[in-house]
């Protein structure tokens, strides 16, 4: 029988915990529509046409919400009505994407569809499998970044490694503030969102979902497995 959806307490008490703990972080918990869009992600048997149909869907969702944690400032608008004013809101400042390569690639689609010529940078970072330490082998940033609120994107949080590493070369190399970056992933470990929030308190962390944890080698579990893999087809 179908039914309306209705939110587990229990999910909404320990993504509150984490909230409580790290005020930078948020997760809004799962509607009925984002949850039939991750179970889509999740399964095993999903072709990867439709695995690329649906992390692009998420990830449009998740770049609306990382939105919102851009400064805005209030104005007045002049409306089509005679003599008539709203409230309105603007962006204060630029933005650009910063995608960690390979997997944050995929985010870039839904950011450019949102902010319409966005200017892009990329951090190429990989994981070793075995030790599970980043690899910074390549970056291209614009070269105003530094000015711009940045958003980080990588569809998967695991140890926090390759985000962490990341966000050092923006703060160490480019100048980049702390506070002006905001870090966008679908899935999340809590071993994951522990050590970024830890290691960068001022950096907003945008999370899709908080999965319960990371395996032995250092997959999320119940996670989606290698996203990368998954949505480039290289299985
Ligand atoms: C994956 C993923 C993240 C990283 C997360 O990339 O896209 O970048 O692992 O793990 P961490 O939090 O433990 O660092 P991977 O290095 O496997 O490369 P890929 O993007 O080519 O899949
Ligand atoms: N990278 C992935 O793609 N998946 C995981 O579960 C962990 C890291």
């Amino acid at each position: 029988m179908s039914r309306r959806y209705s939110f587990d307490d229990r999910e909404v008490v320990r993504i509150n915990e984490f909230k409580k703990q790290y005020p930078q972080w948020s997760c809004e918990p799962l509607t009925a529509q984002k949850r039939a869009i991750f179970s889509i992600i999740r399964d095993k048997n999903t072709r990867k046409d439709e695995f690329v149909f649906y992390a692009d869907r998420m990830t449009r969702l998740l770049v609306e919400e990382a939105l919102n944690q851009m400064p805005f400032e209030r104005t007045t608008v002049e409306t089509p009505v005679q003599d008539a004013t709203a409230p309105a809101t603007k962006f204060v400042s630029k933005i650009c994407g910063v995608s960690i390569v390979r997997a944050g690639e995929c985010m870039e689609g839904a950011l450019r569809a949102v902010c319409r010529g966005c200017r892009i940078g990329k951090i190429l970072i990989q994981r070793d499998e075995e030790t599970l330490e980043p690899n910074l082998i390549y970056t291209k940033l614009p070269s105003d970044v530094a000015e711009r609120q940045v958003l980080l994107m990588d569809p998967m949080l695991a140890t926090g490694g390759s985000a962490i590493r990341a966000i050092e070369v923006l703060i160490d190399q480019y100048n980049v503030p702390e506070d002006k970056i905001v870090f966008m992933n679908l899935v999340a470990a809590p071993e994951g969102v522990h050590r970024l929030c830890k290691r960068f308190p001022k950096v907003k962390v945008v999370t899709g979902v908080l999965d319960d944890r990371l395996n032995e080698k250092g997959y999320i579990v119940p996670g989606c497995g290698d996203f990368g893999d998954r949505y480039f087809g290289t299985i």
